[in-house]
């Protein structure tokens, strides 16, 4: 399924209105297999896009979209503990987190409402409330862009770090994501640990995996803005990692500020309360704006473009590293010309 110059505004959740010359739609594995052995000429670059939540558009794309729409949900293994299911790359995130949590399998719950196709969780590790999507991810099978050639990488070839895995390091622009494995448990052992998680589960009732996607689902809606009706792409920064001696001297100068050990040794700071500190929440610059409940969210209020909300971007970062000596790194992709 192959179209030409397509507006990409419905493709991308800050809604912005770019346009990609072509863009294809691969509908099942046989497809990705004969469009990446050569069997059909299309137009380079490319770029896959999955829910387009977590990508700025800056112009419009030169090249060919990527849409993949593979879709069922399965369940492979069943044992007395476990459970292993599997789910195409263009399934719905949410879709398949209450597929899940309507069964009674735990594992996803905390990344409830979290948009995007299920593809794109391996490649970025989507993270929210203590949880990652590595913790359940068995194995992902891709398709090799040179060759068309089936590729399974187990959970350790995918090298899972922060917001980072293999597929957006060293095989970036390598694979194409089909299908993603998931090992969930039959008898769920809940992570309320997160901030005010544990409250909000206990204010639902009883502390049931319904109830921790519930949490999960009200707590978002009162921080993040809902993409069909204000333009984002969830957190717009990563939150920075420093070495314990710098989040030291930080703390003292800061002692309300929020961090916590991260597993690599060092300290993970909020760059929500960095940002939020430098005045910035609730900022607008034209329609480009900085979320009024969650500073790490910059939103499009309905016309501006991908280089208007980049430019506050930079701002944001020169003002926290003026404040703060950190760097900021942005966690949506940025797509185009600046
Ligand atoms: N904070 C402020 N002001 C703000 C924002 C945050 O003071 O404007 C403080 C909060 O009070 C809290 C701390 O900063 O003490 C952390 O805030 P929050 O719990 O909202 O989480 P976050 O670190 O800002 C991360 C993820 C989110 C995920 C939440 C919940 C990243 C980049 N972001 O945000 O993920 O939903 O934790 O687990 O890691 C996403 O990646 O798109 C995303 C939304």
């Amino acid at each position: 399924m192959i179209y030409k110059n397509i507006s990409l505004k419905k493709f991308n959740t800050f809604g912005l209105d770019c346009m990609a010359d072509c863009m294809i739609r691969i509908r099942n594995e046989k497809e990705a297999i004969s469009l990446f052995r050569g069997e059909i000429s299309w137009k380079k670059p490319f770029l896959i896009i999955g829910g387009g939540s977590n990508i700025l558009f800056t112009s419009d794309f030169k090249g060919t979209i990527l849409y993949p729409e593979i879709g069922g949900i399965k369940v492979e293994v069943k044992d007395q503990e476990y459970v292993i299911i599997s789910a195409g790359a263009g399934v719905n995130w949410d879709k398949l987190v209450e597929w899940t949590v309507n069964k009674g399998y735990g594992g996803l719950e905390n990344l409830s409402l979290i948009p995007g196709l299920v593809g794109a969780t391996p490649v970025q590790n989507i993270g929210a409330y203590g949880v990652e999507v590595k913790d359940t991810i068995e194995k992902v099978i891709a398709v090799s862009i040179d060759d068309g050639a089936i590729t399974e990488f187990s959970k350790n070839d995918c090298r899972f770090g922060y917001r980072n895995s293999t597929f957006k390091s060293e095989n970036k622009g390598k694979y194409l994501v089909i299908r993603v494995y998931f090992k969930l448990t039959i008898s769920p052992l809940l992570n309320l640990n997160y901030g005010s998680l544990k409250e909000e589960v206990t204010k639902l009732g009883s502390v049931t995996l319904k109830n921790a996607r519930q949490a999960v689902i009200n707590i978002r809606r009162s921080k993040l803005p809902d993409p069909e009706i204000i333009g984002n792409a969830g957190s717009f920064f990563k939150n920075p990692v420093v070495s314990s001696s710098a989040a030291e001297s930080l703390n003292n100068r800061y002692p309300q500020m929020p961090s916590y050990k991260d597993q690599s040794g060092g300290t993970k700071l909020a760059a929500g309360w960095l940002i939020d500190q430098c005045g910035w929440k609730g900022k607008r610059v034209g329609d480009a704006g900085v979320h009024d409940k969650q500073a790490l969210v910059l939103v499009n209020y309905g016309k501006a473009t991908g280089k208007e909300i980049y430019n506050l971007s930079e701002k944001i970062i020169k003002s926290v590293q003026e404040k703060f000596g950190i760097d900021l790194e942005r966690e949506v992709e940025v797509v185009g010309t600046i």
